[in-house]
C-alpha cells in the first residue's frame, strides 16, 4: 500500500460523478460566473458507470476503505443509485456516503438505501428561509431539503450529517439555530471555515468565521464540552452537548488545519487523481484507462503520484498568513475548481 512523503496512506477516495449542480453556492459557483453559457463538461469526457467503478476498484486495492460520492450534485447525475449499487459491490469497501445539496434527496433516499449507499451529508447553510435562499443562488426555499433531509432519515441513512459553511455578515447569526434543529432531530451539524478553495468566490480572510467563534456562538445558547475524534484523521473536531443530547462538528481547515493526517484522494468527473483540495493539476487516469491501460498500469500511475505527494496547502497558508491575508495566498497557479473535486 503506497504511502506518501509525508508517510499518509490512501484511505479515503472522494468522487465527483458531475460538475454540474442546481444550486450556485456564493462560495462554490456563483450565479453571475455560472450561467446558462457556461460549458460544464460534454457527456464524452464524463467517466461512465463502469469506468468509476473500474477505477475505483484500483483505489480500494491501493487501500481506499471509505468512498464518498459528491459532485457538483451528485443527485442531479441520471440514475446515480444504479452506480451506488455497483460501488457497493466492491470488496473491500466500508463506507459508503454522499455529500448532497439535499434537494432532490427525498426523491432519491429509499433508492440510494436499497442500492447500498450507508449515509448522507446534506449541505444546509441555514434553516431561515430567506437566508437559505441567497446561500444557493436559485432563490430556493428551504423546505424541500428539509423533506429531503426527513426521507433519509425515514430510510436510514444515517447517521445523518449537516455541513454549513459559515460566512460573515451573511449566516453567522443563524448557527446557533441549525445547531438546535441538528440537535432536536438527530442530526450531527458540521459547520466548516470558509475556504479559499477554487480561484472564483473571490474568498476574504475576513469574510471567515473561525471556528472558535462559532463554537462560542452555539456554547452561549447549548453549553458544549470538547470530545475524542471518531478515528484518526477526522476532518471535524467534535463536541458534544452537556446535556448528553448529542454532537457538533467543526471544520476549521483554516484556523486549525489538519493536513497531517489527510488520506484523501478525490476523483473528478473527468477521472483525473488530485491529491488535495487545493490542487491544480491532476493526474489523467481516464485517457489511460480509454487507451487500454491494464489495471496493474493504472494502479501504478496512482502509486507514483501518491508516493510523490506533499500536499500540506492549509497548513502552508495558515503559516503564511498570520493573520490571515489573501495577498499571501501560497500557490499561484490557478486552482481545481471545488465543483469539480467535490468538497
Ligand atoms: P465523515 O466521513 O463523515 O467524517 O466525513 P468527512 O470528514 O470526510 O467530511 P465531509 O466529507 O462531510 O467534509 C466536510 C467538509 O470539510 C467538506 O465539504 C470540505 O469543505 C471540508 N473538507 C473535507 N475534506 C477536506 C480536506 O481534505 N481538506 C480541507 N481543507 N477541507 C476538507
Ligand atoms: N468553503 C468551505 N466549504 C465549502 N464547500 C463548498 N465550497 C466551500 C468553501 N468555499 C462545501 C459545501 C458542501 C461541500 C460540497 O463543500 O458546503 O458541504
Ligand atoms: Fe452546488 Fe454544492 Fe457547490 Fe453549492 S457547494 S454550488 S450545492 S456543488
Ligand atoms: Fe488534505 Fe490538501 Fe485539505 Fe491539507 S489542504 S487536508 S492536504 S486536501
Amino acid at each position: 500500500m503506497p504511502v506518501d512523503q509525508l508517510n499518509r496512506p490512501l484511505k479515503d477516495l472522494r468522487i465527483s460523478v458531475t460538475d454540474r449542480c442546481n444550486f450556485r453556492c456564493p462560495y462554490c459557483m456563483p450565479a453571475e460566473l455560472y450561467g446558462k453559457r457556461y460549458q460544464f463538461l460534454p457527456k464524452s469526457q464524463v467517466m461512465t458507470f463502469e469506468e468509476t467503478t473500474r477505477l475505483t476498484g484500483i483505489f480500494v486495492g491501493l487501500g481506499a476503505t471509505k468512498l464518498r460520492l459528491t459532485g457538483g450534485e451528485p443527485l442531479v447525475r441520471t440514475d446515480i443509485s444504479t452506480l451506488v449499487g455497483m460501488l457497493s459491490s466492491i470488496k473491500g469497501v466500508e463506507d459508503i456516503a454522499m455529500t448532497t445539496n439535499g434537494y432532490l434527496l427525498a426523491q432519491h433516499a429509499q433508492a440510494l438505501k436499497d442500492a447500498g449507499l450507508h449515509r448522507v451529508t446534506v449541505s444546509l447553510d441555514s434553516l431561515d428561509d430567506e437566508v437559505f435562499r441567497k446561500l444557493n443562488g436559485r432563490d430556493f426555499g428551504v423546505g424541500k431539503v428539509l423533506e429531503g433531509i426527513q426521507s433519509a432519515s425515514d430510510a436510514g441513512l444515517t447517521p445523518i450529517k449537516i455541513n454549513s459553511v459559515v460566512m460573515k455578515g451573511v449566516n453567522d447569526t443563524t448557527v446557533a439555530d441549525l445547531a438546535r434543529w441538528c440537535k432536536e432531530n438527530g442530526y450531527i451539524a458540521r459547520f466548516i471555515e470558509y475556504m479559499d478553495v477554487g480561484n472564483l468566490n473571490d474568498w476574504q480572510s475576513d469574510q471567515v468565521v473561525s471556528a472558535t467563534e462559532i463554537l462560542e456562538r452555539i456554547d452561549a445558547e447549548l453549553p458544549l464540552e470538547a470530545t475524542e475524534p471518531n478515528y484518526p484523521g477526522e476532518v471535524a473536531k467534535r463536541w458534544r452537548y452537556k446535556d448528553g443530547s448529542g454532537e457538533v462538528g467543526v471544520i476549521a481547515s483554516v484556523s486549525v488545519p489538519f493536513c497531517g493526517d489527510c488520506t484523501r484522494a478525490r476523483l473528478s468527473t473527468d477521472g483525473n487523481l488530485f491529491t488535495c483540495l487545493f490542487g491544480s493539476v491532476g493526474l489523467d487516469l481516464l485517457g489511460p484507462m480509454r487507451n487500454g491501460a491494464s489495471d496493474a498500469e493504472v494502479a501504478g500511475l496512482i502509486n507514483g503520484t501518491w508516493s510523490a505527494r506533499t500536499d500540506r496547502y492549509s497548513e502552508l497558508r495558515a503559516s503564511m498568513h498570520q493573520p490571515l491575508s489573501v495577498e499571501a495566498k501560497p500557490q499561484p497557479q490557478p486552482k481545481i475548481e471545488m465543483f469539480k473535486i467535490g468538497g
